[in-house]
């Protein structure tokens, strides 16, 4: 089930000319709804999908870098201009869940190793020992796996840490919690493997406005499908003196 069920800006809160409503798909605020339990944003580097997301995060009440509520280990954040003009619309609401901030998560991992000098079986909740000790992939299933449960789960491009194989375990982990109604996944990705997720509603920040696509209407999935049935015809074009 969707728990959080939409988000808008406050429109005297939105100053076009600063960032992040710079960022052209922000320019007139952000009004979603979130009609699946998983949603996905798409969009070309750039288009803001990270700042979306770290302002939902922020207004679920987990850390900016990353972890959840009761994560506090990066003190220099600040709240964004996002976060602050975006209002939440609830039913029910949740406190439960995570964040998880590709870039962040070697950062996460070292907090982790922190708090478990003091308490060891903290580890337990994260694959039996230190995040650092596993692969990234590894380390990344290991949190999901051991973590997720119950709540709202925000995750920037988790297919960097996973193998095609593991992005399909992934998907088959989504599955358990969201269609048993216990989660609802905010999931930004360029992979369309995870794209191609059954029932999930993709959003698209290339264009004037947020829209929603289907997932062969990506070009994650258009050019992935082109250039594997035919790679010298791509090689050709982008080699050519
Ligand atoms: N603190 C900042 N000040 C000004 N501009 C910023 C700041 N942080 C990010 N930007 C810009 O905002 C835009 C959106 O960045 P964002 O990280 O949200 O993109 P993204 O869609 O997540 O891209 P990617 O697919 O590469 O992860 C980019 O043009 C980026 O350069
Ligand atoms: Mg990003």
């Amino acid at each position: 089930m969707t728990f959080l069920k939409s988000i808008r800006t406050i429109s005297e809160l939105v100053e076009p000319h600063k960032f992040p409503f710079s960022i052209p798909i922000l320019s007139s605020g952000l009004n979603l709804e979130f009609s699946s339990n998983v949603t996905f944003f798409v969009g070309e580097n750039g288009s803001g999908k990270s700042t979306i997301l770290e302002a939902i995060a922020e207004g679920c009440g987990f850390n900016h870098s990353g972890g959840n509520r009761n994560h506090s280990y990066s003190s220099t954040d600040t709240e964004s201009d996002l976060a602050a003009a975006l209002r939440f619309s609830w039913m029910p609401k949740v406190t439960n869940g995570f964040f998880m901030r590709a870039e962040s998560f070697y950062n996460f991992a070292t907090y982790i190793d922190q708090i478990a000098e003091e308490d060891s079986s903290i580890l337990q909740g994260y694959g039996g020992k230190s995040l650092h000790h596993q692969s990234h992939g590894e380390s990344f299933l290991a949190l999901f796996v051991n973590h997720f449960n119950r709540g709202i789960y925000i995750l920037d491009e988790p297919e960097a840490a996973l193998s095609p194989n593991r992005q399909l375990a992934f998907m088959a982990l989504i599955h358990e919690l969201e269609s048993s109604g216990k989660a609802q996944f905010i999931i930004a990705s360029h992979s369309p493997i995870l794209l191609s997720y059954p029932n999930s509603v993709i959003l698209s920040l290339d264009g004037d406005a947020i829209s929603q696509v289907s997932v062969q209407d990506t070009e994650h999935y258009r050019i992935t499908r082109d250039f594997l049935e035919n790679p010298d015809r791509f090689f050709r074009h982008l080699f050519e003196e």
